[in-house]
């Protein structure tokens, strides 16, 4: 802990909650949240009980081994805008992996980070609102660092990895997590101060998927087409083999081949 605070650089992480077990470090920081906790304050946990995933699912990490955390922000920003924290937090958390770990990291929309077409982490941002505005939000942050491939359920081995998996060595979690909130820092502050444009860009750079022939699952419908862009509040432009263009919010996307 002392080791952390040591390397943060600024609001993000400067409070720090760490914790054994949770049931969900989000859930843990949304009741911080209505409790007038600062701006930046972050929860760690070694072990949830569980861990939320995006769309409903679970998340699942061994005790330990991975990184899961939960940062409180108190934007002011519409409600419309919150997928923008998203975007924020995996262009945070994709710079960090690629510069601790060497790793080709690349975010698959909307917030995967993936390593070799494998899921290394994932990110589920939540918010309080009143009359259109944010009230707080918490972004968490799941890293699948230290795991080993049989640590995963069996569902999602083949579709998951970890950063030990991909160089072969273990890698320090108060690094990661520190420089994690850091690069949180540094693109809020410019999120803030400068617009959201160089955080799309940086976003855009990252992206594996841009241009790229996908299927993306809505829930609804399946969609194929080429992933186009993402839009102004961080949502996918999906151009359909009729030439029309689609945004969607939210969905799984999956890589095709040129051909399929
Ligand atoms: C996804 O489905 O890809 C999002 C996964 C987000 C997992 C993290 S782990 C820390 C934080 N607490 C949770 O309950 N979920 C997020």
């Amino acid at each position: 802990m002392h080791e952390l605070k040591a390397l943060i650089k600024g609001r993000i992480g400067r409070s720090v909650i760490c914790l054994d077990t949770v049931d969900s470090t989000n859930t843990f920081a949304m009741e911080l949240g209505g409790r007038d906790a600062e701006h930046g304050t972050a929860v760690i946990a070694e072990r949830q009980t569980k861990g939320k995933g995006r769309l409903g699912r679970e998340w699942a990490s061994p005790p330990g081994r991975n990184i899961a955390m939960s940062v409180l922000l108190r934007p002011s920003m519409p409600i419309r805008e919150v997928t923008l924290l998203t975007v924020m937090a995996s262009v945070a958390c994709c710079r960090t992996l690629r510069e601790a770990t060497g790793l080709s990291v690349t975010i698959k929309w909307p917030n995967d980070l993936m390593v070799g077409g494998r899921k290394v982490g994932g990110i589920l941002t939540e918010m309080k609102s009143a009359a259109e505005r944010m009230i707080f939000a918490v972004i968490g942050i799941g890293i699948n660092l230290n795991s080993e491939p049989a640590d995963f359920p069996p569902d999602v081995r083949a579709t998951a990895t970890s950063v030990k998996t991909e160089t072969g060595r273990e890698h320090s979690k108060t690094l990661v997590i520190a420089g994690i909130c850091n690069e949180l820092e540094s693109w809020y502050e410019v999120l803030v101060s400068k617009g959201r444009q160089p955080l799309l860009d940086e976003w855009r750079n990252l992206s594996s998927m841009l241009g790229k022939p996908v299927s993306v699952a809505t829930g609804k419908e399946t969609l194929r087409g080429i992933a186009k862009d993402i839009d102004d509040q961080g949502m996918l432009i999906l151009e359909l083999p009729s030439g029309a263009a689609v945004t969607l919010r939210a969905g799984d996307v999956t890589a095709l081949r040129e051909r399929e």
